[in-house]
Parts: structure tokens; C-alpha cells; sequence
């Protein structure tokens, strides 16, 4: 079965801190991977560098079969991504904001639309839809933000603290 996620000794420092250290995974697709590690371990580092938002100073990765230091652009339209805080855009409502992540993925406007009101539903967001997202609390925030990583339904979806 050929790897969503293949990593070979990823390095990343910061000034003084190696944030990783020689990282290396190899995740089979169908399955879900949980990294856990203390504050700092360097798991969102990780997930930037997987996602093509951080460059390693050594090391490489493949996601989705996409090499992830060749092909950034090709990795970006095959990945879903929620970081660690929400991307949610405040001033639009939550059904706003799922229709935007379709169009940026360049979805046409009528299939964002379906494609937005499905998650509503599926993310129990339906009744609170049409209300702008600064009215949201955290959790329906945190719920939009994963309803938007997975707009295009993508093969490979990456959660920091979801
Ligand atoms: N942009 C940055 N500049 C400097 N240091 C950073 C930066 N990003 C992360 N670090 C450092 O790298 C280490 C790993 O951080 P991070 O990946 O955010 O950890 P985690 O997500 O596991 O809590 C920490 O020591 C953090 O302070
Ligand atoms: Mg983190």
C-alpha cells in the first residue's frame, strides 16, 4: 500500500533549538497517525513542514505521493489542513467561509455551494450557518476551520490539535 505520509530524517532548527531532530514516519494510507510529545516537542513543526509552510534545513518528505520539496504547489492542492489555531474569517458567516475555501481550491461556485451546505449538516453547524463566524464560539469555530480542510475531500488531511 503506498504511503500517504513518508518522512526521512527531517531536520528543522531555530537558531539554537533543533525543533526536529532526524524525523522520519511512514504512514500507510486508511489509517489516522497521532503524534503526541510535550509543548515545544516540535509537532507543529512537523506539520508546517509537511504541508509545505516551512522549508527543512535537511531531510525529505512525501505526502500524497507528492514529493513535498519538489512539488509544493501539487502537495497543497492534495492536502486538507487545520493548524493549530482556527482559519476561520470572522467577518463571514460560517456558510461564507466553507463556500471562499471551495472557491480557493477552485472548486465552480454551485459545487462549493452544495459542497458547503453538506458540511454543515455533517459538522451539526446547519442551524448556525448564516451567522458570521465572530459569533461563533470555540468549538463551532474549531468545528468550521475542520469542515473547511476537508472541502475538496482531500487524500491526506493534517490536524494540529484539532
Ligand atoms: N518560527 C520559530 N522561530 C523560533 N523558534 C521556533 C519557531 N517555531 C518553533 N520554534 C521552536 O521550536 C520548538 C518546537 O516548536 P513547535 O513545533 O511549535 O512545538 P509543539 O507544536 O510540539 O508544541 C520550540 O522550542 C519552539 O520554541
Ligand atoms: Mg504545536
Amino acid at each position: 500500500m503506498p504511503a500517504a505520509i513518508y518522512a526521512e530524517g527531517l531536520v528543522k532548527t531555530f537558531g539554537d533549538v533543533r525543533a526536529l531532530d532526524g524525523v522520519d514516519l511512514d504512514v500507510p494510507e486508511g489509517t489516522v497517525l497521532g503524534l503526541l510529545g510535550p509543548n515545544g516537542a516540535g509537532k507543529t513543526t512537523a506539520v508546517r513542514v509537511l504541508t509545505t509552510l516551512l522549508q527543512p534545513d535537511s531531510g525529505r518528505a512525501v505526502v500524497a505521493g507528492i514529493d513535498v520539496l519538489k512539488h509544493p504547489n501539487e502537495v497543497r492542492r492534495s492536502i486538507g489542513l487545520s493548524g493549530q489555531f482556527a482559519a476561520v474569517d470572522e467577518y463571514l458567516t460560517g456558510r461564507e467561509n466553507l463556500e471562499m475555501a471551495g472557491r480557493l481550491y477552485q472548486m465552480r461556485a454551485s459545487t462549493a455551494r452544495m459542497r458547503a451546505a453538506e458540511l454543515l449538516e455533517r459538522f451539526s453547524l446547519a442551524d448556525a450557518a448564516d451567522r458570521v463566524a465572530k459569533t461563533y464560539s470555540g468549538g463551532m469555530r474549531r468545528r468550521l476551520d475542520l469542515a473547511a480542510a476537508l472541502v475538496v475531500r482531500p487524500p491526506v488531511m493534517f490536524m494540529d490539535e484539532p
